[in-house]
């Protein structure tokens, strides 16, 4: 993984707003990204983790919120693109004091940007920021939100994996078939289970053996390190861990047909997805496979049920499907056809002019 240098700054920077917002009681630090808010207001999740410099948690936060637009955008939702990512700074304050005093730096934005959990927030954690702001979305049931969105996330990857499948075996029936999972978080752990349901078999990896360890306990599998795990001899290989694990260097190495995840921005760059392609690897775009979530967060938003995310989460499959039917049609690279039809919408709501499709 490469991390993103402030000299990539310029690259990014195609947003409406990017705020670098502080407060010097608790230490909060953190930047928040509306990259378009042409489909509705932007939303997209908070990442609390530690960043070596702040303009590396900037590029971050452009590069994730500008892939909010796309995911917004594709999933159907009339939602724009944002994210925000808040840095551990150790203190002074308490994680919850930081936590307060970013929904308090929310209200400033009066709803063009609305947060939801990421990596290292919790649907608890939202809770907490909606006593301070009203735009905040995956809160806990008991708090009147609809809670975790990995189990959408994870269904969703499930039907990018069959998708995949189809469009390499020419079925969807994942009998047999071998799948490597890295990144056995929230999403990761849940996927493990569907695939099983599903009769594949399992290669599984983390940075965290524990996490791991559990997962083969529970649902079976085979454990093992994460660059072995990443490069095993498999069907398909789905990425559920951090962002840009994979880059032109690591393709000659992958010996998967297919590669569908839950990791945001999984390739580092355009120039890896080409180098997929060259190599007749079938990368599911991610924006796609893992909008789930984000499909729950949408119907918390505008009030729908169950039934509404059920039938999402369905929609979204077909939306795949036209995708890579299409890409294989005009023998394009699926991610640069999927990022094409999403900003065509987004140019559509706000008559031609916007932001550009780079991921
Ligand atoms: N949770 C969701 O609904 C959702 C939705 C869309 C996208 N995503 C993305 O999917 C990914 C997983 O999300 P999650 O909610 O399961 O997060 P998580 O934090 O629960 O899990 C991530 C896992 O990856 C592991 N990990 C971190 N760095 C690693 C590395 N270098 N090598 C191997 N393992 C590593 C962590 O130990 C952890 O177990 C993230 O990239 C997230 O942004 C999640």
């Amino acid at each position: 993984m490469s991390t993103p240098s402030a000299g990539l700054l310029d690259d990014h920077h195609d947003h409406e707003q990017v705020l670098i917002v502080r407060d010097d009681a608790s230490g909060m630090l953190a930047v928040i990204g509306v990259h378009s808010t042409a489909l509705g207001p932007a939303v997209g999740g908070l990442r609390f983790q530690r960043y070596p410099s702040l303009s590396a948690a900037a590029v971050d936060a452009m590069r994730l919120s500008r892939a909010m637009t796309l995911k917004n955008s594709a999933a159907g939702l009339n939602l724009g693109g944002g994210k925000a990512v808040l840095v551990e700074t150790g203190g002074p304050g308490t994680r919850e004091e930081q936590l307060l005093a970013f929904a308090r730096a929310i209200n400033t934005l009066q709803g063009s940007y609305i947060t939801a959990e990421d990596i290292g927030t919790t649907p608890a954690d939202m809770d907490l920021l909606a006593t301070e702001t009203e735009w905040v979305m995956g809160r806990t049931p008991e708090n009147g939100g609809y809670g975790d969105p990995s189990g959408p996330t994870a269904r969703t990857v499930l039907g990018g994996i069959k998708e995949g499948a189809r469009q390499r075996w020419g079925s969807t029936d994942l009998t047999g078939r071998s799948v490597a999972i890295v990144g056995i978080g929230k999403v990761g752990a849940i996927l493990a289970e569907l695939l099983v349901a599903e009769g594949a078999t399992l290669q599984l990896a983390d940075s965290r053996p524990e996490r791991v360890e559990a997962c083969v306990q529970r649902v079976g599998g085979q454990a093992g390190s994460v660059d072995d795990v990443l490069r095993a001899q498999v069907d398909v290989l789905a990425p559920c861990a951090i962002g840009e694990m994979i880059d032109v260097s690591t393709v000659p190495e992958l010996r998967c047909e297919v590669i569908a995840g839950a990791a945001n921005n999984p390739l580092l760059d355009d120039a890896t997805a080409e180098a997929l392609a060259a190599r007749d690897v079938l990368f599911v775009p991610d924006f796609l496979a893992n909008c789930g979530g984000m499909i729950q967060i949408g119907a918390e938003f505008s009030g729908g049920g169950a039934a509404e995310v059920d039938e999402s989460v369905d929609r979204a499959a077909a939306r795949l499907r036209d995708v890579l039917d299409q890409a294989a049609a005009e023998k394009r690279v699926p991610l640069f056809v999927a990022r094409e039809l999403a900003m065509e919408r987004v140019r559509a709501a706000s008559g031609g002019a916007t932001a550009s499709a780079r991921a």
